[in-house]
Protein backbone atom coordinates (compact mmCIF):
# COMPACT_ATOMS: atom_id res chain seq x y z
CA UNK A 1 0.00 0.00 0.00
CA UNK A 2 2.92 2.66 -1.12
CA UNK A 3 0.00 4.94 -1.89
CA UNK A 4 -0.73 5.11 1.92
CA UNK A 5 2.53 6.95 2.32
CA UNK A 6 3.29 8.70 -0.76
CA UNK A 7 3.60 12.45 -1.64
CA UNK A 8 1.88 13.00 -4.95
CA UNK A 9 3.13 15.75 -7.23
CA UNK A 10 0.43 16.71 -10.29
CA UNK A 11 2.21 18.29 -13.22
CA UNK A 12 1.12 18.75 -16.93
CA UNK A 13 3.51 18.08 -19.22
CA UNK A 14 2.86 20.66 -21.50
CA UNK A 15 3.49 23.21 -19.02
CA UNK A 16 6.58 21.81 -17.31
CA UNK A 17 9.47 21.47 -19.19
CA UNK A 18 10.06 22.06 -23.36
CA UNK A 19 12.63 19.57 -24.83
CA UNK A 20 12.44 20.54 -28.05
CA UNK A 21 12.03 24.30 -28.03
CA UNK A 22 9.02 24.39 -29.69
CA UNK A 23 7.59 26.26 -27.13
CA UNK A 24 5.63 23.54 -25.03
CA UNK A 25 6.68 21.16 -22.39
CA UNK A 26 7.17 17.59 -23.73
CA UNK A 27 8.26 14.11 -22.78
CA UNK A 28 12.09 14.73 -23.59
CA UNK A 29 11.43 17.69 -20.76
CA UNK A 30 10.13 16.18 -18.53
CA UNK A 31 12.56 13.37 -18.44
CA UNK A 32 15.56 16.26 -18.11
CA UNK A 33 13.36 17.83 -14.47
CA UNK A 34 13.29 14.04 -12.52
CA UNK A 35 16.06 15.16 -10.51
CA UNK A 36 14.22 17.86 -9.41
CA UNK A 37 11.56 16.26 -8.62
CA UNK A 38 13.19 13.56 -6.55
CA UNK A 39 14.97 16.87 -4.83
CA UNK A 40 11.80 17.73 -3.07
CA UNK A 41 11.01 13.99 -2.52
CA UNK A 42 8.43 13.03 -4.70
CA UNK A 43 7.06 9.85 -4.68
CA UNK A 44 4.53 9.79 -7.34
CA UNK A 45 3.71 12.31 -10.11
CA UNK A 46 0.42 12.72 -12.02
CA UNK A 47 0.42 13.13 -15.16
CA UNK A 48 -2.61 15.79 -16.31
CA UNK A 49 -3.82 13.96 -20.20
CA UNK A 50 -1.14 14.14 -22.64
CA UNK A 51 -3.26 12.04 -25.19
CA UNK A 52 -3.70 13.38 -29.16
CA UNK A 53 -6.75 16.01 -28.92
CA UNK A 54 -7.63 19.33 -30.02
CA UNK A 55 -7.12 21.25 -26.56
CA UNK A 56 -10.75 22.29 -26.26
CA UNK A 57 -10.29 21.53 -22.28
CA UNK A 58 -6.74 20.88 -22.36
CA UNK A 59 -5.98 17.15 -23.21
CA UNK A 60 -9.60 16.63 -21.54
CA UNK A 61 -10.89 16.32 -24.84
CA UNK A 62 -9.18 13.04 -25.90
CA UNK A 63 -8.98 11.89 -29.99
CA UNK A 64 -7.11 9.01 -29.79
CA UNK A 65 -6.56 7.04 -26.29
CA UNK A 66 -3.29 4.74 -27.29
CA UNK A 67 -0.86 7.92 -28.55
CA UNK A 68 0.34 10.76 -27.17
CA UNK A 69 -0.04 13.80 -28.51
CA UNK A 70 2.91 15.08 -30.94
CA UNK A 71 3.32 18.17 -29.47
CA UNK A 72 4.95 16.18 -25.86
CA UNK A 73 6.21 13.69 -27.95
CA UNK A 74 5.86 10.08 -29.11
CA UNK A 75 5.06 6.94 -27.34
CA UNK A 76 8.83 6.12 -27.17
CA UNK A 77 9.56 9.52 -25.42
CA UNK A 78 6.72 8.73 -22.82
CA UNK A 79 8.27 5.27 -21.84
CA UNK A 80 12.02 7.34 -21.67
CA UNK A 81 10.39 9.31 -19.22
CA UNK A 82 8.06 6.47 -17.36
CA UNK A 83 11.45 4.81 -16.81
CA UNK A 84 13.65 7.90 -16.14
CA UNK A 85 11.07 8.42 -13.12
CA UNK A 86 10.80 5.11 -11.78
CA UNK A 87 14.63 4.90 -11.49
CA UNK A 88 14.62 7.60 -9.35
CA UNK A 89 11.97 6.07 -7.13
CA UNK A 90 9.45 7.86 -8.21
CA UNK A 91 6.04 6.63 -9.60
CA UNK A 92 4.26 7.74 -12.46
CA UNK A 93 -0.27 7.62 -12.42
CA UNK A 94 -1.86 9.31 -15.68
CA UNK A 95 -4.96 11.07 -16.15
CA UNK A 96 -7.76 8.56 -17.49
CA UNK A 97 -10.67 10.12 -19.12
CA UNK A 98 -13.55 7.58 -19.92
CA UNK A 99 -16.51 9.83 -19.34
CA UNK A 100 -15.91 11.36 -22.84
CA UNK A 101 -14.11 11.95 -25.53
CA UNK A 102 -13.10 14.79 -28.13
CA UNK A 103 -15.36 15.70 -30.55
CA UNK A 104 -12.96 14.89 -33.07
CA UNK A 105 -12.19 11.59 -31.61
CA UNK A 106 -13.43 9.28 -34.89
CA UNK A 107 -15.48 7.27 -33.22
CA UNK A 108 -17.39 10.64 -32.73
CA UNK A 109 -16.97 11.15 -36.24
CA UNK A 110 -18.47 8.28 -37.04
CA UNK A 111 -21.36 8.20 -34.81
CA UNK A 112 -22.67 11.63 -35.95
CA UNK A 113 -22.54 10.97 -39.67
CA UNK A 114 -25.45 8.78 -39.63
CA UNK A 115 -27.94 6.93 -37.72
CA UNK A 116 -26.93 4.03 -38.41
CA UNK A 117 -23.63 3.91 -38.26
CA UNK A 118 -22.15 1.27 -36.17
CA UNK A 119 -20.31 3.79 -33.59
CA UNK A 120 -23.92 5.31 -33.41
CA UNK A 121 -24.34 4.15 -30.24
CA UNK A 122 -21.10 4.43 -28.54
CA UNK A 123 -23.09 8.11 -27.79
CA UNK A 124 -26.11 9.36 -26.10
CA UNK A 125 -28.37 10.70 -28.36
CA UNK A 126 -31.71 11.93 -28.54
CA UNK A 127 -34.22 13.30 -30.73
CA UNK A 128 -35.32 15.80 -28.04
CA UNK A 129 -33.43 17.90 -25.34
CA UNK A 130 -35.76 16.93 -22.40
CA UNK A 131 -33.91 14.07 -20.97
CA UNK A 132 -31.81 13.87 -17.69
CA UNK A 133 -33.59 17.37 -16.78
CA UNK A 134 -32.24 16.81 -13.44
CA UNK A 135 -28.82 16.66 -14.14
CA UNK A 136 -26.73 20.05 -12.91
CA UNK A 137 -24.93 21.84 -15.89
CA UNK A 138 -21.07 21.97 -14.74
CA UNK A 139 -19.27 24.11 -16.44
CA UNK A 140 -21.99 26.97 -16.09
CA UNK A 141 -19.86 30.03 -16.92
CA UNK A 142 -20.10 28.76 -20.49
CA UNK A 143 -23.02 26.11 -21.23
CA UNK A 144 -27.03 26.27 -20.30
CA UNK A 145 -27.50 22.53 -21.75
CA UNK A 146 -26.24 19.34 -21.78
CA UNK A 147 -27.19 18.38 -24.75
CA UNK A 148 -26.23 20.16 -28.11
CA UNK A 149 -28.06 19.49 -31.24
CA UNK A 150 -25.85 17.83 -34.18
CA UNK A 151 -27.45 18.93 -37.89
CA UNK A 152 -25.96 16.31 -39.41
CA UNK A 153 -28.39 13.87 -37.90
CA UNK A 154 -30.79 15.89 -36.46
CA UNK A 155 -30.82 14.59 -32.83
CA UNK A 156 -28.97 15.92 -29.58
CA UNK A 157 -26.28 14.56 -28.13
CA UNK A 158 -25.39 14.46 -24.12
CA UNK A 159 -22.20 16.08 -22.50
CA UNK A 160 -21.75 16.87 -19.54
CA UNK A 161 -18.49 18.89 -20.05
CA UNK A 162 -18.06 21.54 -22.97
CA UNK A 163 -19.63 20.51 -26.03
CA UNK A 164 -16.96 19.40 -27.83
CA UNK A 165 -16.58 16.44 -25.26
CA UNK A 166 -19.33 14.17 -25.76
CA UNK A 167 -20.09 11.71 -23.55
CA UNK A 168 -19.66 8.30 -23.97
CA UNK A 169 -22.42 5.61 -23.86
CA UNK A 170 -21.11 3.25 -20.80
CA UNK A 171 -24.60 1.11 -21.68
CA UNK A 172 -22.73 0.36 -24.90
CA UNK A 173 -20.86 -3.07 -23.61
CA UNK A 174 -18.33 -2.33 -26.32
CA UNK A 175 -17.51 1.13 -24.95
CA UNK A 176 -16.92 -1.01 -21.82
CA UNK A 177 -14.60 -2.97 -23.13
CA UNK A 178 -12.58 -0.42 -25.12
CA UNK A 179 -12.09 1.37 -22.07
CA UNK A 180 -10.52 -1.63 -20.00
CA UNK A 181 -8.78 -2.70 -22.82
CA UNK A 182 -7.20 0.87 -23.29
CA UNK A 183 -6.31 0.69 -19.40
CA UNK A 184 -4.55 -2.14 -20.24
CA UNK A 185 -2.61 -1.45 -22.73
CA UNK A 186 -1.19 1.66 -20.58
CA UNK A 187 -1.02 -0.89 -17.57
CA UNK A 188 1.49 -2.72 -20.03
CA UNK A 189 3.59 0.34 -20.24
CA UNK A 190 4.48 -0.01 -17.03
CA UNK A 191 3.15 3.02 -15.55
CA UNK A 192 1.41 2.65 -11.95
CA UNK A 193 -2.21 3.57 -11.84
CA UNK A 194 -4.60 5.85 -13.17
CA UNK A 195 -6.27 9.34 -11.70
CA UNK A 196 -9.80 8.50 -13.37
CA UNK A 197 -11.38 11.83 -14.34
CA UNK A 198 -14.80 12.82 -13.70
CA UNK A 199 -16.33 9.24 -12.58
CA UNK A 200 -19.58 9.98 -11.19
CA UNK A 201 -21.39 10.84 -14.53
CA UNK A 202 -20.28 6.98 -16.29
CA UNK A 203 -24.22 6.64 -16.71
CA UNK A 204 -27.24 8.39 -17.24
CA UNK A 205 -30.64 7.42 -16.12
CA UNK A 206 -34.13 9.21 -16.18
CA UNK A 207 -35.17 10.76 -13.24
CA UNK A 208 -31.95 11.26 -11.36
CA UNK A 209 -29.12 13.48 -11.50
CA UNK A 210 -27.10 11.11 -13.33
CA UNK A 211 -24.60 10.91 -10.47
CA UNK A 212 -23.25 8.20 -8.22
CA UNK A 213 -25.26 5.82 -9.78
CA UNK A 214 -25.91 1.81 -9.35
CA UNK A 215 -24.78 0.96 -12.88
CA UNK A 216 -21.53 3.35 -12.72
CA UNK A 217 -20.34 1.77 -9.49
CA UNK A 218 -20.87 -1.64 -11.11
CA UNK A 219 -18.53 -0.54 -14.01
CA UNK A 220 -16.02 0.56 -11.70
CA UNK A 221 -15.93 -2.37 -9.44
CA UNK A 222 -15.10 -3.93 -13.01
CA UNK A 223 -12.42 -1.67 -13.41
CA UNK A 224 -11.03 -2.39 -10.36
CA UNK A 225 -11.18 -5.64 -10.63
CA UNK A 226 -8.77 -5.41 -13.88
CA UNK A 227 -6.05 -4.04 -11.89
CA UNK A 228 -6.14 -6.06 -8.85
CA UNK A 229 -5.98 -9.39 -10.84
CA UNK A 230 -3.32 -8.06 -13.11
CA UNK A 231 -1.66 -5.39 -11.66
CA UNK A 232 -1.84 -5.57 -7.95
CA UNK A 233 0.65 -2.61 -7.11
CA UNK A 234 -1.06 -0.21 -9.20
CA UNK A 235 -3.95 1.95 -8.14
CA UNK A 236 -6.91 3.83 -8.93
CA UNK A 237 -7.74 7.25 -7.61
CA UNK A 238 -11.15 8.68 -7.95
CA UNK A 239 -11.88 12.49 -9.19
CA UNK A 240 -15.39 12.62 -7.90
CA UNK A 241 -16.15 16.27 -6.79
CA UNK A 242 -19.14 14.92 -4.10
CA UNK A 243 -19.40 14.83 -0.43
CA UNK A 244 -17.82 12.37 1.95
CA UNK A 245 -20.56 10.12 2.47
CA UNK A 246 -21.01 9.88 -1.21
CA UNK A 247 -17.55 8.83 -1.68
CA UNK A 248 -17.86 6.13 0.28
CA UNK A 249 -18.83 3.80 -2.40
CA UNK A 250 -16.19 4.51 -4.58
CA UNK A 251 -13.65 3.74 -1.85
CA UNK A 252 -15.71 0.18 -1.31
CA UNK A 253 -14.11 -2.15 -4.08
CA UNK A 254 -13.73 0.15 -6.54
CA UNK A 255 -10.57 3.10 -5.87
CA UNK A 256 -7.74 2.83 -3.62
CA UNK A 257 -7.80 6.37 -3.19
CA UNK A 258 -10.45 9.55 -3.92
CA UNK A 259 -9.65 13.17 -3.56
CA UNK A 260 -11.64 14.70 -0.65
CA UNK A 261 -12.80 18.02 -2.51
CA UNK A 262 -14.63 19.82 0.68
CA UNK A 263 -11.84 19.37 2.87
CA UNK A 264 -9.73 21.83 0.90
CA UNK A 265 -12.16 25.26 0.67
CA UNK A 266 -12.54 24.50 4.40
CA UNK A 267 -9.02 24.96 4.83
CA UNK A 268 -8.98 28.31 3.03
CA UNK A 269 -11.77 29.22 5.36
CA UNK A 270 -10.24 28.44 8.18
CA UNK A 271 -7.09 30.74 7.31
CA UNK A 272 -9.00 33.19 6.55
CA UNK A 273 -11.01 33.24 9.60
CA UNK A 274 -9.08 32.46 12.68
CA UNK A 275 -10.92 29.68 13.02
CA UNK A 276 -11.10 25.47 12.76
CA UNK A 277 -14.71 25.37 13.02
CA UNK A 278 -15.18 24.52 9.55
CA UNK A 279 -12.55 22.13 9.45
CA UNK A 280 -13.28 20.79 12.53
CA UNK A 281 -16.87 20.26 11.00
CA UNK A 282 -16.21 18.77 7.32
CA UNK A 283 -14.14 16.14 9.37
CA UNK A 284 -16.87 14.95 12.03
CA UNK A 285 -18.65 14.66 8.33
CA UNK A 286 -16.02 12.38 6.92
CA UNK A 287 -17.03 8.89 7.69
CA UNK A 288 -13.89 6.32 8.18
CA UNK A 289 -13.22 4.53 4.95
CA UNK A 290 -11.85 1.04 4.91
CA UNK A 291 -8.38 0.36 5.69
CA UNK A 292 -7.01 -0.34 2.35
CA UNK A 293 -7.78 3.08 0.90
CA UNK A 294 -6.80 6.86 1.33
CA UNK A 295 -7.94 10.03 0.80
CA UNK A 296 -6.05 12.53 -1.72
CA UNK A 297 -5.73 15.73 0.15
CA UNK A 298 -5.01 18.75 -2.11
CA UNK A 299 -4.82 22.85 -1.61
CA UNK A 300 -5.40 23.40 -6.01
CA UNK A 301 -4.94 21.84 -8.61
CA UNK A 302 -5.29 22.77 -12.33
CA UNK A 303 -8.75 23.66 -12.02
CA UNK A 304 -10.21 26.67 -10.49
CA UNK A 305 -10.41 26.30 -6.72
CA UNK A 306 -13.99 24.59 -6.73
CA UNK A 307 -16.53 25.44 -4.49
CA UNK A 308 -19.40 22.96 -5.47
CA UNK A 309 -19.06 21.15 -1.59
CA UNK A 310 -19.63 24.12 0.11
CA UNK A 311 -23.14 26.45 1.45
CA UNK A 312 -24.43 29.16 -0.62
CA UNK A 313 -23.56 31.58 1.98
CA UNK A 314 -19.82 29.66 2.28
CA UNK A 315 -19.31 30.09 -1.04
CA UNK A 316 -20.52 33.59 -1.34
CA UNK A 317 -18.08 34.29 1.62
CA UNK A 318 -15.25 32.55 -0.48
CA UNK A 319 -15.86 34.57 -3.80
CA UNK A 320 -15.96 38.13 -1.23
CA UNK A 321 -12.70 36.89 0.21
CA UNK A 322 -10.64 34.88 -2.30
CA UNK A 323 -12.14 36.91 -5.79
CA UNK A 324 -12.28 40.12 -4.91
CA UNK A 325 -12.03 41.09 -8.91
CA UNK A 326 -14.93 39.47 -11.09
CA UNK A 327 -12.06 37.65 -13.22
CA UNK A 328 -10.89 35.53 -10.85
CA UNK A 329 -14.59 33.63 -10.55
CA UNK A 330 -15.02 31.29 -12.87
CA UNK A 331 -17.87 28.62 -12.82
CA UNK A 332 -18.43 27.83 -8.86
CA UNK A 333 -15.04 28.69 -8.04
CA UNK A 334 -11.84 30.76 -8.26
CA UNK A 335 -9.19 30.52 -10.43
CA UNK A 336 -5.95 31.68 -8.74
CA UNK A 337 -2.66 30.07 -7.27
CA UNK A 338 -2.30 28.97 -4.12
CA UNK A 339 0.33 31.77 -3.24
CA UNK A 340 -1.85 34.54 -4.70
CA UNK A 341 -4.52 33.34 -3.17
CA UNK A 342 -2.73 33.69 0.11
CA UNK A 343 -1.08 36.46 -0.68
CA UNK A 344 2.32 35.11 -0.87
CA UNK A 345 2.58 35.00 2.72
CA UNK A 346 5.19 32.07 3.37
CA UNK A 347 3.75 31.14 7.20
CA UNK A 348 -0.07 30.83 5.93
CA UNK A 349 1.54 28.67 2.36
CA UNK A 350 3.38 26.96 5.25
CA UNK A 351 1.19 26.52 7.48
CA UNK A 352 -1.75 25.01 5.10
CA UNK A 353 1.38 22.78 3.84
CA UNK A 354 1.87 21.29 7.65
CA UNK A 355 -1.69 20.56 7.69
CA UNK A 356 -2.36 19.27 4.66
CA UNK A 357 0.97 16.84 5.26
CA UNK A 358 -0.24 15.71 8.76
CA UNK A 359 -4.24 15.04 8.06
CA UNK A 360 -5.38 11.56 7.87
CA UNK A 361 -4.09 10.76 3.52
CA UNK A 362 -1.88 11.77 0.85
CA UNK A 363 -0.86 14.89 -0.27
CA UNK A 364 -0.98 16.27 -3.57
CA UNK A 365 1.02 19.24 -4.39
CA UNK A 366 0.37 20.83 -7.83
CA UNK A 367 3.05 21.99 -9.95
CA UNK A 368 4.74 25.62 -8.77
CA UNK A 369 2.86 26.15 -5.83
CA UNK A 370 6.27 24.65 -4.16
CA UNK A 371 7.97 27.97 -5.41
CA UNK A 372 4.61 30.07 -5.24
CA UNK A 373 4.11 30.63 -8.59
CA UNK A 374 1.79 33.21 -9.51
CA UNK A 375 -1.01 33.16 -12.03
CA UNK A 376 -2.55 35.27 -14.68
CA UNK A 377 -6.28 35.89 -14.84
CA UNK A 378 -6.31 37.51 -18.09
CA UNK A 379 -5.79 34.33 -19.60
CA UNK A 380 -8.73 32.48 -20.50
CA UNK A 381 -10.84 29.53 -18.82
CA UNK A 382 -8.43 27.87 -16.04
CA UNK A 383 -5.55 28.73 -18.45
CA UNK A 384 -4.50 31.08 -15.84
CA UNK A 385 -2.81 28.46 -13.67
CA UNK A 386 -1.48 26.41 -16.11
CA UNK A 387 1.35 28.78 -17.27
CA UNK A 388 5.08 27.34 -17.94
CA UNK A 389 6.90 25.92 -14.54
CA UNK A 390 9.29 28.59 -13.97
CA UNK A 391 13.07 26.84 -13.41
CA UNK A 392 15.38 30.20 -13.80
CA UNK A 393 15.50 33.86 -14.55
CA UNK A 394 16.64 33.42 -18.12
CA UNK A 395 14.32 33.68 -21.16
CA UNK A 396 10.59 32.03 -20.60
CA UNK A 397 11.66 31.46 -16.75
CA UNK A 398 14.24 28.59 -18.58
CA UNK A 399 11.32 26.42 -19.55
CA UNK A 400 11.83 26.82 -23.25
CA UNK A 401 14.24 28.22 -25.99
CA UNK A 402 11.55 29.02 -28.05
CA UNK A 403 10.36 32.41 -28.79
CA UNK A 404 6.86 32.51 -27.65
CA UNK A 405 5.46 29.65 -25.04
CA UNK A 406 2.16 27.73 -25.82
CA UNK A 407 0.95 30.67 -22.75
CA UNK A 408 3.19 33.30 -21.89
CA UNK A 409 5.32 32.81 -18.48
CA UNK A 410 4.00 34.82 -15.54
CA UNK A 411 6.02 38.50 -15.56
CA UNK A 412 4.13 40.35 -12.73
CA UNK A 413 5.40 42.96 -10.18
CA UNK A 414 4.74 40.61 -7.66
CA UNK A 415 5.28 37.19 -8.84
CA UNK A 416 7.70 37.68 -11.93
CA UNK A 417 9.56 34.35 -13.04
CA UNK A 418 12.70 36.47 -12.26
CA UNK A 419 12.11 36.83 -8.65
CA UNK A 420 9.97 33.31 -8.67
CA UNK A 421 12.14 30.46 -9.98
CA UNK A 422 13.43 26.64 -9.11
CA UNK A 423 17.01 28.31 -9.50
CA UNK A 424 16.97 31.19 -6.88
CA UNK A 425 15.06 29.32 -4.49
CA UNK A 426 17.71 26.24 -4.63
CA UNK A 427 19.93 28.50 -3.50
CA UNK A 428 18.38 30.31 -1.07
CA UNK A 429 18.29 28.18 2.58
CA UNK A 430 15.09 29.84 3.35
CA UNK A 431 12.82 29.88 0.84
CA UNK A 432 10.03 28.11 0.23
CA UNK A 433 11.22 25.64 -1.77
CA UNK A 434 13.49 24.66 0.86
CA UNK A 435 11.12 24.53 3.36
CA UNK A 436 8.49 22.55 2.21
CA UNK A 437 11.40 20.37 1.06
CA UNK A 438 11.76 19.47 4.77
CA UNK A 439 8.26 19.49 5.85
CA UNK A 440 7.71 17.09 3.10
CA UNK A 441 11.35 14.66 4.53
CA UNK A 442 10.03 14.67 8.14
CA UNK A 443 6.80 13.54 6.86
CA UNK A 444 8.19 10.79 4.95
CA UNK A 445 9.78 10.03 8.46
CA UNK A 446 7.02 9.80 10.09
CA UNK A 447 4.29 7.11 8.40
CA UNK A 448 1.83 7.79 11.30
CA UNK A 449 0.46 10.52 8.92
CA UNK A 450 -0.18 8.21 6.70
CA UNK A 451 -1.39 5.48 8.46
CA UNK A 452 -2.00 6.29 11.96
CA UNK A 453 -5.64 6.87 14.08
CA UNK A 454 -6.94 10.37 14.13
CA UNK A 455 -8.42 12.51 16.87
CA UNK A 456 -9.38 15.97 17.01
CA UNK A 457 -8.10 17.92 19.95
CA UNK A 458 -9.43 20.40 21.72
CA UNK A 459 -7.07 23.17 22.56
CA UNK A 460 -9.24 25.45 24.37
CA UNK A 461 -9.04 28.24 21.49
CA UNK A 462 -11.13 28.18 18.45
CA UNK A 463 -7.99 29.67 16.60
CA UNK A 464 -6.29 26.75 16.98
CA UNK A 465 -7.07 23.80 14.81
CA UNK A 466 -5.52 20.66 17.01
CA UNK A 467 -5.38 16.50 16.52
CA UNK A 468 -3.45 13.91 17.57
CA UNK A 469 -2.34 11.26 15.54
CA UNK A 470 -1.86 7.40 16.58
CA UNK A 471 -0.45 4.51 15.28
CA UNK A 472 0.92 1.48 16.81
CA UNK A 473 4.08 1.23 18.68
CA UNK A 474 5.49 4.61 17.79
CA UNK A 475 5.18 8.20 19.56
CA UNK A 476 1.93 9.62 19.04
CA UNK A 477 2.39 13.16 17.38
CA UNK A 478 -0.61 16.41 18.17
CA UNK A 479 -0.79 18.72 15.77
CA UNK A 480 -1.07 22.29 16.70
CA UNK A 481 -2.32 24.61 14.33
CA UNK A 482 -2.47 28.96 14.41
CA UNK A 483 -5.06 29.70 12.13
CA UNK A 484 -4.97 33.30 13.13
CA UNK A 485 -2.52 36.07 12.77
CA UNK A 486 -2.18 36.26 16.45
CA UNK A 487 -0.23 34.62 18.67
CA UNK A 488 -1.99 32.18 20.82
CA UNK A 489 -1.91 29.36 23.07
CA UNK A 490 -2.94 25.95 23.04
CA UNK A 491 -4.07 24.46 26.05
CA UNK A 492 -5.01 20.80 26.20
CA UNK A 493 -6.79 19.01 28.77
CA UNK A 494 -7.59 15.74 26.57
CA UNK A 495 -3.50 14.52 28.44
CA UNK A 496 -4.02 12.13 30.60
CA UNK A 497 -2.64 9.69 28.20
CA UNK A 498 0.63 11.68 27.43
CA UNK A 499 1.38 12.69 31.52
CA UNK A 500 5.24 12.27 31.44
CA UNK A 501 6.12 12.46 28.07
CA UNK A 502 8.17 14.85 26.61
CA UNK A 503 6.68 16.38 23.84
CA UNK A 504 9.43 17.09 20.56
CA UNK A 505 8.74 19.11 17.74
CA UNK A 506 9.83 17.27 14.81
CA UNK A 507 9.58 19.80 11.96
CA UNK A 508 11.93 22.00 14.33
CA UNK A 509 13.52 19.21 16.24
CA UNK A 510 12.81 21.37 19.25
CA UNK A 511 11.99 20.27 22.84
CA UNK A 512 8.91 21.15 24.41
CA UNK A 513 8.24 21.45 28.09
CA UNK A 514 7.42 17.49 29.95
CA UNK A 515 3.29 17.39 30.18
CA UNK A 516 3.27 16.97 34.02
CA UNK A 517 -0.07 19.17 34.54
CA UNK A 518 -3.33 19.56 32.95
CA UNK A 519 -4.04 21.72 30.77
CA UNK A 520 -0.69 21.75 29.21
CA UNK A 521 -0.02 24.79 27.75
CA UNK A 522 1.80 26.10 24.68
CA UNK A 523 2.85 29.05 22.80
CA UNK A 524 2.08 29.49 19.58
CA UNK A 525 3.49 32.04 16.59
CA UNK A 526 1.14 34.09 14.02
CA UNK A 527 0.27 30.83 11.90
CA UNK A 528 2.96 28.43 13.49
CA UNK A 529 2.12 24.85 12.83
CA UNK A 530 3.90 22.12 15.56
CA UNK A 531 4.01 18.33 15.10
CA UNK A 532 4.55 17.33 18.70
CA UNK A 533 5.67 14.08 18.97
CA UNK A 534 5.15 12.72 22.41
CA UNK A 535 8.30 10.54 23.65
CA UNK A 536 8.02 8.64 26.94
CA UNK A 537 10.73 9.44 28.92
CA UNK A 538 14.05 7.31 28.35
CA UNK A 539 12.94 5.90 25.29
C1 LIG B 1 -12.18 17.28 -14.45
C2 LIG B 1 -10.87 17.87 -14.84
O1 LIG B 1 -10.12 18.11 -13.68
C3 LIG B 1 -11.16 19.14 -15.60
O2 LIG B 1 -9.97 19.85 -15.87
C4 LIG B 1 -11.89 18.79 -16.87
O3 LIG B 1 -12.27 19.99 -17.53
C5 LIG B 1 -13.14 17.97 -16.58
N1 LIG B 1 -12.93 16.91 -15.63
C6 LIG B 1 -13.65 17.33 -17.85
O4 LIG B 1 -12.81 16.28 -18.22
Amino acid sequence: MWYKDAIFYELNVRAFADGNGDGHGDFIGLSQKVDYLAELGVDCVWLMPFYPSPLRDDGYDISDYRNVAPLYGTLEDFKHALDALHARGIRVIIDFVINHTSDQHPWFVESRASKDNPKRDWYVWSPTDFRYKEARVIFVDSLSSNWTYDTTTEAYYWHRFYSEQPDLNFDNPEVRQEMLDTMRFWLDMGIDGFRVDAVPYLFEREGTNCENLRETHEYLKEMRTLVKVEYPDCILLAEANQWPEDLIPYLEDEFDMAFHFPMMPRLFMGVRQGSNREIINILEKTPPIPPHTQWCLFLRNHDELTLEMVTHEQREWMWQEYAPDPKMKLNLGIRRRLAPLLENDPRRILLLHAILFALPGSPILYYGDEIGMGDNIDLFDRNGVRTPMQWDDSLNAGFSTAETTYLPVIDDDGFSYRKVNVATQQGNPDSLFHALKHQIAVRKQAPIFGRGQFRVLDAGNEAIFAFERRLEDTAPVVVLANLSDHAQTAMLREVNDYQGSQPKDILTDTPYHPINETPYTVALQPYGCLWLRLEQKGS
